[in-house]
């Protein structure tokens, strides 16, 4: 790199922009591997998924807000751990700020249902009280993400969700 020009960086910067499509892709095809997961729930990661997102959406829920949910597990690919991390990095640049929180906190929220079966604290999501977007993400683990577990629940092919993931990959709003 320290030999390179502005005009090859010019060449790289325009190169990107026009692969930017293949952002989209690459998530729609993670949520896709989610099949493959199901860890002893009653639905695999890809129902929960979406699940997660149609509740979001019959609830009216906007774009982002729909595709964050879509993707809120999809780090359990690389690790369950700290899976909200993984999957709330990689929205961070394409959605607003409260939908990156709401993503990357929502296992403190969904601590309320579980922890304490774990030894854990099961109100971690007070810590977060005050925040603007403490009212989205409690909304989005208490009607949305808990619920999203119903083997006879009617949510909507992942086709239908393909082009308003495409559209919130299709531009980068920040680093
Ligand atoms: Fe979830």
């Amino acid at each position: 790199m320290d030999v390179s020009t502005r005009e090859q960086w010019m060449t790289i910067v325009e190169e990107t922009i026009v692969a930017q499509p293949r952002v989209g892709q690459q998530v729609l095809s993670m949520v896709k591997g989610l099949s493959d997961i199901t860890d002893g729930f009653s639905v695999d990661q890809m129902q929960h998924a979406l699940q997660t997102a149609t509740r979001a959406e019959r609830d009216g829920a906007d774009e982002e807000v729909i595709v964050a949910s879509l993707l809120h597990d999809v780090g359990k690919l690389i690790s369950v751990p700290n899976h909200p991390k993984i999957a709330a990095e990689i929205l961070k640049p394409y959605v607003r700020h409260e939908v990156y929180c709401m993503v990357s906190y929502h296992q403190d929220f969904q601590g309320r249902y579980y922890y304490e079966y774990l030894g854990m604290d099961p109100n971690l999501r007070e810590q977060h009280v005050g925040e603007p977007w403490y009212q989205l993400a409690e909304q989005f683990a208490d009607h949305w993400d808990q619920k999203a577990f119903d083997p006879t629940y009617d949510a909507e092919p992942l086709e239908h969700f393909e082009p308003m993931v495409l559209r919130v990959f299709a531009n980068a709003k920040s680093l």
